[in-house]
């Protein structure tokens, strides 16, 4: 069997590592905001190049305490992509505003920026730019559009820990990045776990009292605030992931250029598109077949090669959604991606034998 992700490879790998580190927050009872937290947060922002990061409980959490933070709340607009993970609008609902969607482009499946302005509207606040299976938007143009409309930038950069455009990392452009540590993203933690990340000073002190029940001194709450801490031994293993993630990214491209070399010369399939000045890091490894996927899933499958599909269905077509009043049609990119895409297998630690099988039988369907 050849998994989708391999997490137990990677637990087994450097389970000393990971025990010796929890078994230290255990020790010293470092469970909430403790010396690992801190360390993290320093080490990822230097990651990622921003001045600060803010350990909070999920990346859902870090999308809607950031809008919170930026001032979003009700009879708001948000733009985002029609094609994102449900968390990515869940989080503008949360804060109270209206996700307004925008297609993804056909080929890199990234929000298409020119259909950006078409739909801002005096209640528009911001965008959040997804920066989906691991490639970053244009972030230059993206700039351009929110400066001239007075828009902040909220990145989605839950995939997308480690890519870069043009050099600077995800998660150094807008205004503030939320990133996800769910287990199975590049860098994962051992439960659920988030950040933001930012360079501005005030939108930083408010996140830690937001994700503190709104205080800076104990049971005392001038401001909104909830529970959303990332905890210490979450910290602690994403302490010793962070170091290996380069190396990792590394491995995960190697894997996605052996899928490319192998699987090039069938017309059948399309394979994942660059986009202009990002590196991928491959948090997924996105295919389209032009008929049957869902078939082909199942006959992987019983071949032992488990697949996926991110995402089936296209946020505005989620019964959750249906008060935005849109329709099938309105985004044809992204439903059209919706019905053909699937994802193969991709862990840092997958092996050239495995890829090479994964394509064997792929091909073999097709
Ligand atoms: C694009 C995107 N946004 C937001 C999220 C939400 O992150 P979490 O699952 O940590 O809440 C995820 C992760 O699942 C995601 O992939």
């Amino acid at each position: 069997m050849i998994p989708f992700v391999d997490l137990k490879l990677q637990f087994n790998l450097h389970k000393e590592e990971f025990m010796q580190a929890i078994e230290n927050v255990c020790a010293n009872t470092a469970f909430i905001l403790g010396k690992e937290v801190s360390e993290f947060e320093k080490h990822f922002a230097e990651f990622i190049g921003t001045r600060y990061a803010v350990g909070v409980a999920t990346g859902t959490d870090a999308l809607h305490l950031a809008l919170r933070t930026l001032g979003i709340g009700p009879g708001d607009e948000v733009i985002t992509a029609a094609n994102t993970f449900y968390a990515t609008t869940s989080a503008i609902e949360l804060a109270g505003a209206r996700p307004v969607l925008v297609d993804c482009d056909p080929d890199t499946y990234l929000m298409d920026i020119d259909a950006v302005e078409k739909v801002i509207t005096p209640k528009t606040k911001g965008i959040i730019p997804v920066h989906l299976y691991g490639q970053v938007v244009a972030m230059d143009a993206l700039a351009a559009i929110a400066e001239r409309n007075n828009l902040f930038v909220l990145e989605d950069a839950c995939q997308a820990h480690g890519a870069c455009y043009k050099d600077k990392g995800a998660g150094s452009f807008g205004n503030a990045a939320a990133f996800s540590f769910y287990p199975g993203k590049n860098l994962g933690a051992f439960g659920d776990g988030g950040a933001v990340t930012t360079d501005d000073a005030a939108i930083y002190e408010k996140l830690l009292a937001v994700r503190n029940y709104g205080s800076t001194r104990k049971y005392h709450h001038p401001t909104f605030g909830t529970n959303s801490r990332l905890d210490g031994v979450q910290a602690a293993v994403l302490n010793i992931k962070l170091r290996h993630l380069t190396e990792w990214n590394s491995s995960r491209q190697r894997a996605a250029e052996r899928y490319k070399k192998n699987l090039a010369s069938n017309a059948a399939i399309k394979l994942p598109v660059s986009a202009e000045n990002s590196t991928h890091v491959y948090h997924l490894f996105v295919v389209q077949v032009e008929s049957d996927r869902d078939g082909i899933i199942d006959a992987l499958a019983q071949k032992g090669v488990q697949s996926g599909i991110h995402y089936p269905v296209p946020i505005h077509l989620h019964g959750a959604y249906s008060y935005l009043g849109y329709k099938k049609g309105d985004f044809p990119c992204s439903e059209a991606a919706a019905g053909k895409i699937l994802s193969l297998p991709m862990f840092p630690e997958i092996t050239d034998a495995q890829v090479d099988e994964v394509c064997e039988k792929l091909l073999e369907l097709l």
